[in-house]
């Protein structure tokens, strides 16, 4: 089973994702770690943007299921030769790993291996478009540690316009109960989303998540001085204090810190989730390895 969009997910299988990667997160604390369901298999990482989070968890989470992780060095492939992106999936999937996961700017991308190979894809960012094992997370990070996410109120804020973080959390969040505001600098926000100030998104919000500007994918630099994003747009103290009194901090990360996020709340111990995001991260990619290896075989 391919992993493309949040979308292409039943409720049932997005319950399972869940529930499996609690069970999973616990198992990686654990000294035994005797999860070994995916023993012998093979799972190929075809990263075409830079990725730290992301490519590592997918690698470890294969590992920590007994399977082996093997990552196409992009830089140092036939890309560089003028392969096109058919024809290295067409080669990679004749080797007939048990998944293929992939990150590419270009929106569509993995759906586009995916009608190649016959391996299960995984999507782990695409352009603008989605980014559905990263939603997962951010859920079971939630769920973690509140328990719940019905009635909850999530601000999702910074620059939602070039976040596929921020698109598929858009498609799960509320699909699980949650009550999601999107907010974000006009330039920042896409067309037909209404515009709300972030104060106002974060104004008694129990989640609070704060996105960097990618300005990687901006064709037209902010223009903004030090110091200005921050106090315009950013997670302040002040701005914090409008959310709910025990409100948890979110950050998909990369940071940049000093820009979408004081580096204090960045790092409060209670508060924020940040690297709680990054351990649940292996135990959700663990458990949709697992569903899209297994539903296949
Ligand atoms: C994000 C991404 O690549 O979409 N990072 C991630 O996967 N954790 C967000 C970003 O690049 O800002």
């Amino acid at each position: 089973m391919d992993l493309l969009t949040i979308d292409s997910l039943s409720d049932r299988q997005i319950g399972e994702i869940l529930d499996r990667s609690q069970l999973l997160f616990e198992e990686n604390r654990s000294a035994t770690r005797a999860v070994q369901t995916l023993t012998g298999r093979i799972v190929f990482n075809l990263f075409y943007e830079n990725s730290t989070r992301t490519a590592m968890s997918f690698a470890t989470a294969a590992h920590r299921l007994g399977a082996s992780a093997l990552s196409l060095s992009v830089e140092h492939s036939s890309v560089k030769k003028g392969e096109t992106l058919d024809d290295t999936a067409a080669t990679l999937g004749a080797m007939r790993p048990d998944a293929l996961v992939i990150r590419h700017r270009e929106n569509g991308a993995p759906a586009r291996v995916a009608g190649i190979v016959e391996a299960p894809v995984i999507n782990a960012g695409d352009g603008t478009n989605e980014h559905p094992t990263q939603a997962l997370l951010d859920a079971a990070a939630i769920q973690h540690r509140i328990g719940h996410i019905e009635g909850l109120k999530i601000a999702i804020c910074g620059d939602i316009r070039h976040s596929r973080v921020a698109r598929s959390n858009a498609k799960l969040l509320p699909r699980l109960g949650a009550d999601l505001r999107l907010a974000g600098p006009l330039e920042l926000m896409p067309n037909d989303i209404p515009q709300l100030s972030i104060d106002e998104a974060i104004e008694g919000a129990d989640v609070v998540m704060m996105l960097r500007v990618q300005r990687e994918r901006l064709e037209e630099d902010l223009g903004d001085a030090p110091g200005e994003y921050l106090a315009r747009y950013g997670l302040t103290q002040q701005r914090l204090a409008r959310a709910a009194p025990e409100a948890i901090i979110m950050h998909p990360g990369p940071m940049n810190r000093g820009v979408e996020i004081d580096s204090a709340i960045a790092d409060d111990p209670v508060r924020s989730l940040i690297t709680l995001q990054v351990e649940m991260g292996v135990a959700v990619r663990m458990a949709c390895l697992e569903l899209a290896i297994e539903s296949d075989s």
